[in-house]
Parts: C-alpha cells; structure tokens; sequence
C-alpha cells in the first residue's frame, strides 16, 4: 500500500497533508525518514511513524451510516448505493451488513470483515434488529401475540418469534406506530411480516443491531466509524 493512502486512511491527513508532513521530515518507516510520500510499505509488517506516534494499522473498519431513503444496500447498482455514499474509505472495499431495502432508512453498518457480517447475519446468533415502523392499519395486542408465535409469510416460511411494542395508535386515521425486535433478515422481511397479518408498512427505518443504536446526532445520509466498544455493542 502506498503510505500517503496508508495515512490519510488512518486519520493523519489529506495525501496533501502527508506530503507536507514528509517535506517536515517527521515522518519515518522502520526507523528511516521518509523522502517519498507514494513510498509502498506493508502496513501489517512495517512500523509507520508520525511525529514520533506510530500509526498502527486497522486491517477492518466498522462504520455506522444513516441510510437515507432511495439508496440501494449493494456494493454495485445502476442506482446511487450505500458505498457510493461513504467517501474517504475506498481503498477498504466496504461492504453493507445486510440489506435494507431502497425505501427503508436507518442504521446501515458497512465493513470490509467478512466474518463480522456473518455473525451479525445470522439467525443462529439471535442478534437482534430493532425496526420502528409506520403502519397502515390498527395493531393491537392480538397481533403481538401473533408475532410472539411468528407469522407465516407469503412464500409458507414461519418466521422466529418477533417482539412488537406498539408506540402509537390513530384510531380516526387507521394507522399505528411500533417497534419490532426480529432476528432474522429475511427479503423484505417486516413489510411481509405485516402482509401476513393484513396490514401494510408505510415507513420503515432500522434504530438498532444488537445493543448499538443508531446515533442521534447523525442526519440521514450521515456516517462515522464505530470504535471498538460500539462495534463489542453489535452482537448483543
Ligand atoms: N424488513 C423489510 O421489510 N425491509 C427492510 O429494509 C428491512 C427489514
């Protein structure tokens, strides 16, 4: 990797600040000074210094992103997509947790770990997602019992026990407000988990995986990295 990348990925600056910070001679490689900004390194074996601070190389990256509406959840499209969003860690190759659906916002994790994402995603390891959802119909406590038991979809698949709270009920408009708690991420799930039940999502956003909620500050279409304990807070 060259280390102008290595640095500006690692937080030291713009390739410009790099090159600057070289013409200062502050930075050096395995001892030596740096004369050359594009110099190549292998950032798993080399020690990278600057200002006397070694850089210490972050194989994996974890960022939390606000997905907004009419974006797509996959690493290529025709359409704009999650990645497209996210700039300042190209060289990554980030990849989405999962899929939300082009209409549905909230929290989206992008990673280059593959194994992370397997364990996110997996039913077996009961993390859970939290959705808030808007809903076209009056959801009562029979459906929560309903959900408590999991609800057979369009295509006969009986999903795992989902945990539905109701927020908010308009009797006069017909519509209701709830959160529900699933495992599982199957196509479209929560929309088909109310089809099955007779009513239909108007608005979904994802507000948490596992224990790790969507940060408030971040506006739609916002991202940041994740540190070390926010990223513990994802598998429950
Ligand atoms: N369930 C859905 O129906 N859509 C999503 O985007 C996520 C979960």
């Amino acid at each position: 990797m060259r280390l102008d990348k290595f640095l500006s990925h690692h937080g030291v600056g713009s390739r410009k600040d790099v090159k600057a910070l070289v013409k200062k001679k502050v930075i050096t490689v395995n001892g030596n000074t740096v004369t050359k900004a594009d110099m190549k390194l292998n950032p798993e074996t080399d020690t990278v210094m600057v200002q006397d601070e070694v850089i210490h190389f972050e194989p994996y990256v974890y960022i939390m992103l606000n997905k907004p509406a009419g974006v797509v959840s996959s690493t290529q499209d025709k359409d704009r997509t999650v990645i497209d969003i996210v700039s300042g860690f190209e060289h990554y190759d980030l990849h989405p947790v999962g899929r939300l659906d082009k209409d549905t916002e909230g929290l989206l994790i992008l990673t280059n770990d593959g194994q992370f994402t397997h364990d996110v995603l997996s039913p077996k390891k009961h993390v859970n997602k939290t959705y808030f959802a808007k809903i076209d119909g009056i959801v009562s406590d029979e459906t929560v019992k309903q959900f408590q038991h999991g609800v057979t979809l369009d295509d006969g698949y009986h999903t795992m026990p989902g945990l539905l709270t109701i927020m908010n009920v308009n009797s006069a408009e017909q519509t209701s407000e709830v959160e529900l708690i699933i495992q599982e991420g199957k196509f479209h799930q929560v929309k088909r988990m109310f089809e099955a039940v007779g009513m239909k999502v108007t608005y979904l956003k994802r507000i948490k995986m596992g224990n790790l909620a969507l940060d408030a500050t971040l506006s739609t279409g916002d991202y940041k990295k994740l540190s070390p304990e926010e990223i513990k807070c994802v598998r429950n």
